[in-house]
Parts: C-alpha cells; structure tokens; sequence
C-alpha cells in the first residue's frame, strides 16, 4: 500500500475509538529493558514505529508476545548494549534506548536516530543529562557510545530547554540512579505522567511528572507489573478537526479529555458545539463554517506543535484570516505547500504561515512527508472537491491506526491502493 485514493466531498460524521497514545508506548516500551522481570502492556497502538520498537526490543533478546493490542514482554535475556543500526535509524524514539541500555549493561552503543523530518532535532540535551550523571559519552562514525565505570549518581540537573525526550531520558536514567535526581524545567507532557506512572509501578520512586519539578529517588532494582497506555492526544484532536472541517458531528471515545484543553479552546473559538465526558468528546460543526483562528504552538499545555497542520488545514477552509506559529520546529510546514497546489491561500514565512480561507479545496496528486502532514493531507481530501490521491502514505502508518478505516466509518470513501 502506497497511495491513497479519496473521494471529496464528505462530511464525517459518527463516533471513534480513540488508540493508545504512541507517544508514551515507544519510551514505556524501551524503558522494559531496565527491569529483567515480566511486564503486560494494554492499549498499545498498531503502527510502524510500534513495531519498529517491538523488533529493536526482539533484536536485544526480549521476548514478546503480541495479542490483540496487549504485550507480554520478558526482559530477562536481553543481552546486547548495541542494537541493529538499520531499525534505530528508522525511529527518533529509539534515542530513548540509551539511558535503559548505559544502566543495564554500564555501556550502550547506538546509531543516531531517525524520525520525521520536521527540523534538526538535536539530541545534545539527553546526552548533556547523562553526562551530568556521570556518563562518558563519546561520538564515533554516527554512533553514540555511552559507558559507566560506577552506577549512575543522582544530581540536580536544570535542562536549558523544555524538552520531552530529554525529561524521559534523564527520568529513566535517574530511576536507579543512587540517590536524589531533581529535574528543573522540565516538560509537563501527559505522556511523561505515563511514563513516571509506569516506572512507578515498576517499583521506581517518581514524584512531580506532569510539573516543570521531577523528583527521582534512585531504587536499587525494578519489577515486574502492569500497565495500560493513556488515550492518543494528537489522534483525538485529528478527528475533532475531522469534524470541524466538513461541517461533521463526530464523538470520540477512549479519550482523555484533560489532555485536550488547549486545542478544545481553539475549535471552541472557531465556533465549534463541543461536549464532554468522563472519557468521551463530542464535536459538533454542523450546518457551520469554522472561523479562523491563531494558532501559536509551545509545550504542554500549551498549543500542540502536532497538532499544526491540521489547524492550518481548518484555518484554510475557515471564515477569515490567521496566523499559524510553529515555535518549537524548524521545518514543520512542509504540508503547506500540497494544500497551496489544492487550492489553500497560505503563504510561508519564516516560522509562521498566513491563512486566508477559501471556500472550498480541489483535488490533486498530493505527497505526505512527515506524520502529522499526511494526516492533515488524509482530512484535505475528505472535504476537497473531486479525487484526492495522497502519495508516501507510510508516514501516517507510522502514527495513526487503522486511520482510512476509521475515517470511512465515519463516511469517508477511502481506498488504499
Ligand atoms: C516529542 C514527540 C513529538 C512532539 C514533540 C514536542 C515523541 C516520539 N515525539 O518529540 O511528537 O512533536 O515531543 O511535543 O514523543 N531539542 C534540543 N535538544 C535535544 C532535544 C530537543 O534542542 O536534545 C529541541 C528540539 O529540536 C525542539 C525542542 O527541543 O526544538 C522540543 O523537542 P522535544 O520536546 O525533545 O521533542 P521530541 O522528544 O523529539
């Protein structure tokens, strides 16, 4: 499957189950290599980097077991520092690999990550809060070299940005760290909470995940336990936008509401009818036409910078002008230019893009590529006039499951070719 045939024109209207949030499913994931005893994951999502992270887990001598979305991984012969390049490369989240690795085996070797091609994304502020802990770090043709003579020492470490990947690395590593790790400034992400939680229920001693203070006092060793993973956030928010472009009533389930606040705020001022419940949302935009509105991304709890695209698709069908602001990646509009051939008045700035709304958008042979830009280009061609064909579909496989078929219960009609 290649290319996406969609049929335009419709409006999407039904309920949703929302998945598990990949988010927080590839670093749990990853973080079972810090104990040797048995684990059960549930709500873990089918997608391309979930298997990507279930082979690099297999390729260090786990052992999993994969029915119906829940994982039973048994971490007790995991006997390799140094996983395959060619799946490391694949996913940016197999940076998370290197803390759990460096603190199982006292070394861990690993090639520099992939992942979407949205900005640079440095990974200077993992290594620094390892460093800080006591890790040697040196670089050799691509690969990271990480390596101990003494366990892991807890300290006070200040991350100079707010970052997610590097709160979860340090977190991790400071698990069984000795003594007190403090982390200031640090990013607030339900997915972190998941995280934390996980770790906890391990045995781990977290307290402060979901603040910008985490307080991680070093254990001696982790179990075994359960763990089911939070609702996918960005997933929920894509079918909201769902809704709300194509004039739709659409009732999400398996979510969590709380984590959505930000972009609830923002469909509300676009007009749209929003209803919650204990783990329920429903949007309704019926017989509506969004209003414009400005967007300006930063962390949690903040403005989602995944979900940017699809507010700029919104913004481009909308009543009105706005400005789009991306504000923690560099290259993040890359999308833009397929709405433009579709039809979308936006023109690109520097960090920011110009919205004027249209009425309506026209088919055209579109390409994906980066994860949020292939869904938001998926919902382009669910409301645009004519047969959108939407190329270089792998990057929405990498993020959201069974996406066509659930959009086509919802009364879309696509095709995977
Ligand atoms: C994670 C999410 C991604 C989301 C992003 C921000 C995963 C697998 N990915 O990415 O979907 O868009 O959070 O919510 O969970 N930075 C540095 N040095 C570092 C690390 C990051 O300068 O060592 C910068 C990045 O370039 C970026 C900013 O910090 O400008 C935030 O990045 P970060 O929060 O780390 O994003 P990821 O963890 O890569």
């Amino acid at each position: 499957m290649n290319k996406l045939h969609i049929e335009g024109d419709k409006k999407l209207n039904g309920t949703v189950l929302i998945s598990g949030a990949k988010n927080a499913a590839l670093p749990i994931l990853f973080m079972t290599i810090l104990t040797k005893k048995n684990i059960e994951l549930s709500n873990v999502p089918k997608l391309t980097d979930i298997g990507i992270a279930i082979k690099l887990l297999k390729s260090l001598g786990a052992k999993i077991i994969n029915k119906n979305k829940i994982l039973y991984i048994d971490p007790s012969e995991i006997n390799t520092f140094c996983p395959p390049y060619n799946l490391v490369k694949k996913i940016r989240a197999s940076i998370w690999m290197l803390s759990p690795l460096l603190t199982r085996f006292g070394k861990a070797k690993i090639f520099f990550p992939g992942g979407c091609k949205i900005g640079c994304r440095p990974i200077n502020l993992h290594l620094n809060g390892l460093k800080e802990l006591g890790a040697k770090i040196i670089k050799e043709n691509n690969y990271i070299i990480a390596s101990i003579q003494e366990p892991l020492r807890g300290k006070y470490i200040y991350i100079e940005k707010i970052s997610v990947g590097a709160t979860i690395t340090i977190m991790s590593a400071a698990t069984l760290a000795k003594g007190l790790t403090i982390i200031e400034n640090a990013a607030k992400e339900p997915e972190i909470i998941d995280v934390a939680n996980f770790l906890n229920t391990l045995g781990a001693k977290i307290t402060g995940a979901g603040s910008n203070k985490i307080y991680i006092e070093g254990v001696f060793k982790l179990n075994g336990g359960y763990h089911k993973i939070i609702p996918d956030r960005i997933e929920t928010g894509t079918f909201l936008v769902a809704a709300a472009i194509s004039q739709g009533l659409i009732i999400c389930h398996n979510t969590e509401p709380k984590h959505l606040i930000s972009v609830l705020k923002k469909l509300s001022e676009s007009g749209a009818n929003i209803t919650i419940g204990k783990d329920w949302i429903k949007l309704n935009m019926q017989k509506k036409t969004p209003q414009a509105v400005n967007i300006s991304t930063s962390p949690y709890p903040g403005f989602p910078t995944d979900m940017q695209p699809q507010f700029a698709l919104l913004n481009s069908i909308a009543k009105g002008k706005s400005i789009v602001v991306e504000n923690i990646f560099e290259n993040r509009f890359n999308y833009a230019q397929e709405l433009i051939k579709m039809g979308a008045k936006i023109k690109i700035k520097n960090n920011y893009i110009i919205c004027t709304g249209v009425p309506r958008l026209f088919s055209k042979n579109i390409f994906s590529t980066d994860l949020r830009g292939s869904a938001t280009l998926i919902l382009a061609g669910c409301i645009a006039k004519g047969i959108t064909v939407v190329n270089n579909i792998h990057h929405f496989q990498r993020g959201y499951e069974l996406f066509p078929s659930k959009l086509n219960k919802l009364g879309a009609n696509i095709q995977c070719i």
